[in-house]
């Protein structure tokens, strides 16, 4: 914890604006609260809400709220409170009804490089549990960005992809040939179309078919609709070195259909690289799947992560797999 004996005005108020944008309270109990001046506080909200990132697309009113509410719970005895601080706490009221919201996370903790995504907290919204960011998604991206040398200069295929944070995240980090998003529900391959635009500039779309290709410096970050089930129609061209998936794993009845996939690439590219970051809600639905996996002659190793090196993933998280699978025995 802080204290206020120490630490020097910016880094007060710079951890304050880190904290918000990790979507914690913890920092807010520390002592250097009372360090808050007014004209600390009128930083603070530039960092965060008047921030150009933040007025563009603002983060969930729910933790928006729990926030402000603290912070004026702590600054009032010490400080006069901002007026602004308790205007945004009435705006963020007002606002808090919508489903979706915009989440910053913070890469490396810096405020200088995060990832913007529209998502939902909801579990389940429309039908999917892809309008939201799962845990496995932050510990396969914080996984990538410490083995960038598996990705760099390929071409990579992700499965499953949700809202977009891991294919978003490797993009922006490792040096890829080519990302390719996919899902099977239009509304969330929707959502990760936004999801490139917030968070590249990207110069030009091309539309082929079932696939839309963002042109961003040179690179090329695609969307597709891939349903497991559907092994028939899968684009030809479409030869990944890496496959990866985050939380895919979880319904016994799209275990085969999901192994058909990684079998129609295998056969494309014998090398391809299959890596997909599991939570392990049921050991039975897991070792479910490792026994599917067996019987298709798929070998699967387990890898060794570590937690929290360049993003944070491990609330609430039980037990978790990241699984190397491949047709050959591993060395
Ligand atoms: C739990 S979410 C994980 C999303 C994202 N990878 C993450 O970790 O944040 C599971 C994802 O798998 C997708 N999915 C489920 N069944 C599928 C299928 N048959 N074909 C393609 N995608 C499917 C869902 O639409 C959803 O986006």
């Amino acid at each position: 914890m802080l204290t206020n004996n120490n630490v020097d005005n910016t880094t007060i108020v710079e951890t304050l604006a880190k904290s918000f944008f990790k979507r914690s309270l913890s920092d807010l109990n520390s002592g250097y609260i009372n360090n808050m001046t007014w004209e600390m506080q009128d930083k603070f909200l530039y960092k965060t809400i008047y921030s150009p990132l933040f007025k563009k697309y603002p983060g969930s009113p729910t933790f928006s709220r729990q926030f402000f509410k603290k912070l004026i719970e702590l600054l009032e005895p010490e400080h006069e409170v901002h007026d602004d601080i308790y205007g945004y706490l009435c705006s963020v009221m007002d606002s808090e009804a919508d489903q979706f919201n915009y989440c910053h996370y913070l890469i490396d903790n810096s405020l200088d490089n995060i990832v913007t995504i529209k998502e939902t907290k909801n579990m389940v919204l429309n039908g999917t549990t892809g309008l939201r960011t799962w845990e496995a998604a932050f510990m396969l991206s914080d996984w990538a960005l410490c083995n960038q040398d598996i990705f760099t200069n390929k071409s990579i295929l992700e499965l499953g992809s949700g809202v977009g944070f891991t294919g978003i995240t490797i993009v922006k980090h490792c040096n890829v040939k080519s990302l390719v998003m996919t899902d099977f529900h239009d509304e969330v391959l929707e959502t990760i179309h936004k999801n490139i635009h917030m968070n590249f500039s990207v110069s030009q779309d091309q539309q082929n078919n079932d696939l839309v290709v963002s042109k961003n410096r040179k690179k090329d970050i695609g969307v597709m609709k891939l349903d497991w089930n559907d092994t028939e129609n899968l684009r030809h061209n479409l030869i990944p070195d890496v496959i990866i998936g985050a939380d895919i794993v979880y319904d016994p009845s799209i275990f085969q259909p999901l192994i058909n996939i990684f079998e129609v690439f295998h056969k494309r590219n014998n090398n391809v690289e299959i890596y997909i970051a599991c939570v392990i809600r049921n050991s039975d639905t897991f070792n479910g799947f490792l026994k599917t996996l067996d019987i298709s002659n798929f070998k699967h190793k387990e890898l060794s992560v570590q937690r929290n090196v360049h993003i944070r993933w491990d609330e609430n998280l039980p037990s978790w797999s990241l699984l190397r699978i491949n047709k050959e025995t591993f060395n």
